[in-house]
């Protein structure tokens, strides 16, 4: 049996220790190494996953690439606006990398990582979970069956769901561009690789329009104040009223306060009482869109659509092939449909599409993508089916930019042949 593919984490944030947590469930392939974040309790989180306290602890970016190469792969999950330093200086250095997407905060930045890369011979993975999913990639399994004959078009949905809308695009680390990315960057660019990856094809060209309608001040309750903490005369009723936080929305915290799952009532309230969490969703600085529609070419003919809205909650997907449509995801199966199923033009027969999930029950976050994921890092990056070196996932990162390129500038954007 081959070595463990040893890992260092950059950033041991939220999506840093969700990844760690599920690497130490797996010590025969995978070892970490290294943990670096500046801020103690996340370091230890992810250094203390090791019994034999061989995990290194870094308090600063500095000093952890000053100490060379310490893993065969290094997971960088900084904040958006620090991956491609880190990127670049990590190449530099040898890693191959699982890069938390968006790859950079622009598209000039992403494909210049991609760039070095191939210089350098060095793979990348983005953390585009949802392509190592039991849905999407049973959707891939029908697709490449031929079963629904040649794909003329696909129609994607994403409702972000009003509450988690509020929670990291109206008070959080996404409500701004600047500093992070376009929200259709930010939340969707997972959409994005779906269609091109599903598709088979980059883009070609695209539309899109979108704007932020409803978390602006005009909307604003009257007498609500400019934040949840200080009376606000409609909370029992509001829908974002940061006191969901104390029941219902708690989980949310995680990924925001440090030591919440110790928190008691007073130190939460203590925490919306100065965060951006306790902040009026209709009193915040964002400037990013609440609702968003794209309408795509890409170069192999294919048309695809894709609405994302803060206003609903769930993916949905469906397929349009000569021979049958294949439609699913959330919203159908909350309506009591099928989660995934067949439409057969020829008979009109609707026929369910199993599938199949690990009875793990640790196989939940992201609709089980962050553990196949992580699963599948060892192939990602050895062995026969490794990926070549460069930027996977680039072509979906190109249509996610150009959309927002295409709203921003209410002009049709036509995508360099690649
Ligand atoms: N793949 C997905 O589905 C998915 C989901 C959510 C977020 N993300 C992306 O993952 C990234 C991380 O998001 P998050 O929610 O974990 O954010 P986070 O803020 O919880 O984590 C970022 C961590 O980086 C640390 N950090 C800051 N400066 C650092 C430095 N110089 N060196 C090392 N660490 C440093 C912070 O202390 C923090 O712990 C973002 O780019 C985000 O867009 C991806």
């Amino acid at each position: 049996m081959s070595e463990p593919l040893s890992i260092a984490v950059l950033g041991c944030g939220s999506r840093g220790r969700t990844y760690s947590r599920i690497l130490a469930t797996l010590p025969s392939r995978y070892r970490l190494t290294a943990a670096v974040d500046p801020v103690e309790a996340r370091r230890e989180a992810v250094g203390g996953l090791s019994a034999d306290e061989s995990i290194l602890r870094f308090e600063s970016d500095e000093a952890f690439f000053a100490a060379g190469k310490l893993a065969d792969v290094l997971i960088i999950a900084t904040q958006d606006s620090q991956h491609f330093g880190h990127a670049m200086a990590a190449l530099e250095l040898g890693y191959d990398l699982l890069l938390e997407k968006p790859a950079a905060e622009n598209l000039e930045r992403c494909e210049e990582i991609d760039r070095r890369a191939r210089e350098l011979g060095r793979r990348i993975a983005l953390c585009f979970v949802l392509r190592y999913t039991p849905f999407y990639s049973t959707v891939k399994q029908v697709i490449d069956s031929g079963r629904l004959g040649k794909i003329i078009s696909i129609r994607t949905h994403e409702g972000v769901e009003p509450f988690h809308q509020a929670h990291s695009f109206v008070r959080g680390h996404w409500s701004k561009a600047e500093g992070s990315t376009p929200m259709i960057v930010a939340k969707c660019s997972h959409d994005a690789d779906l269609l091109c990856w599903l598709g088979g094809a980059p883009l070609a060209s695209i539309s899109s329009h979108g704007d932020r309608s409803w978390f602006r001040v005009e909307n604003a309750p009257p007498g609500a104040p400019k934040r949840c903490t200080d009376g606000c005369p409609v909370a029992s009723t509001c829908l974002y009223d940061a006191h969901h936080y104390l029941a219902g929305k708690r989980r949310w915290l995680g990924m925001v306060m440090d030591g919440w799952e110790q928190a008691d009532d007073a130190t939460i309230l203590d925490f919306l009482r100065t965060s951006p969490w306790g902040r009026c969703v209709y009193h915040c600085d964002n400037d990013v869109v609440d609702h968003q529609v794209l309408a795509c070419e890409l170069s192999n003919g294919v048309t695809a659509t894709h609405t994302m809205t803060a206003f609903d909650c769930g993916r949905a997907i469906e397929i349009y092939g000569t021979q049958a449509a294949l439609k699913g995801g959330e919203p159908y199966k909350e309506a009591g449909a099928p989660e995934l199923w067949l439409r057969h033009h020829a008979t009109g027969a609707i026929e369910p599409v199993e599938i199949s999930r690990p009875s793990d029950s640790g196989y939940a976050g992201h609709g089980g993508g962050d553990h196949g994921l992580i699963d599948a890092l060892d192939s990602l990056f050895r062995g026969e089916s490794a990926l070549p070196p460069g930027l996977d996932g680039l072509a979906g990162h190109r249509l996610a930019f150009q959309a927002e390129k295409a709203r921003v500038s209410r002009q049709r954007v036509t995508a360099q042949p690649i």
